[in-house]
Parts: C-alpha cells; structure tokens; sequence
C-alpha cells in the first residue's frame, strides 16, 4: 500500500512536471512569436532613394509633393518640397498630434507654412517647428529626414 501511493506520487509530480514544461514552453513560444511578428506601425527601412523626376509637383522650385515611398515612413506620405533643381527638403507628411495628413505650403495663396487641416497646427516649412499649437492638446515639431541629391540619376536620398 505504501509503495503504491510512493509511485501514484512519483506520477503526479512528473506529470506536473511536463505539463508545466509544456505551459512554460507554448507562453515563451508565443511571446518570441510577438516579438517577431510584423505590424502596420513597422517603420521600415531608415534610407531610400526616391526618383524625383517621376514626380509633376516636383518639377518646378517651389513644389511639394506627398508621395508614399515603399518601406518608409511607416507607410505614411513623404512631404518633399524642391527648394532648387538640387536642393530638397522631407519631412513626414503625418502630423505629430494625431496622424493627419498635413497640407503643403501654398506660397501662391499666401500659406508659407505647413497646415494641418484637422486641428489647425501650423509647422515651419524649412525647420519643422511648430508655429502654432492644435485648437486642443499639444504638439511636437514635425519629423524631418535627411537628404542628399543626385542630379545625374535624380535620385533623392532620404533617411532618418
Ligand atoms: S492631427 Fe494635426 S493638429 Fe491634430
């Protein structure tokens, strides 16, 4: 009788055993999947080149244009405003508040700034900074890339 509740014993606390392996194994297995999973807010890669040339807004100084650029910007648009045939300033083109997509500067109808349409921010067009705060909460100045120009390939290259 003694000798059978020692091995009823032994199968309990080794079944405990694997079972807890098993829970301990399928929580660490699922949180190294989460880890690894991608999601809509991966930010993609830091450096791209992007061809200006297959832009129309981009062809005269002055001009802006949004484009979305494959891996970059977490999907977001990409605000570009050609200064000179060779010179270029991005920035995202999602508004630091709340993700809208921000209006470009519109010197011909006296808008110097960038303008977000949905609570009213306003950014510098050349630094990013913010000139005026949302009608409700606060925000930060806007995401600004680097940027070099090739003029022989018209590539413009663009990274965080
Ligand atoms: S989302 Fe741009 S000011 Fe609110």
């Amino acid at each position: 009788m003694t000798e059978l509740k020692t091995i009823e014993r032994r199968d309990f606390i080794k079944k405990s055993l694997v079972t807890a392996g098993i829970f301990l194994c399928s929580s660490s297995l699922a949180t190294l999947l989460d880890s690894c999973s991608s999601t809509a807010t991966d930010p993609g890669l830091s450096t791209v080149t992007y061809d200006v040339s297959t832009n129309a807004d981009l062809q005269v100084d002055g001009g802006v244009g949004k484009p979305i650029i494959t891996n970059f910007n977490s999907g977001k648009p990409v605000m570009i405003l050609r200064i000179t045939s060779t010179s270029y300033i991005a920035f995202s083109a999602s508004c630091p508040h709340e993700g809208f997509v921000l209006d470009a500067p519109d010197p011909a109808n006296g808008i110097l700034n960038i303008v977000c349409g949905k609570h009213s921010s306003e950014y510098n067009a050349a630094t990013g900074a913010v000139i005026k705060q949302p009608t409700s909460g606060t925000t930060k100045a806007l995401v600004k890339f680097n940027t070099s120009y090739d003029s022989a390939t018209h590539l413009l290259t663009i990274s965080k």
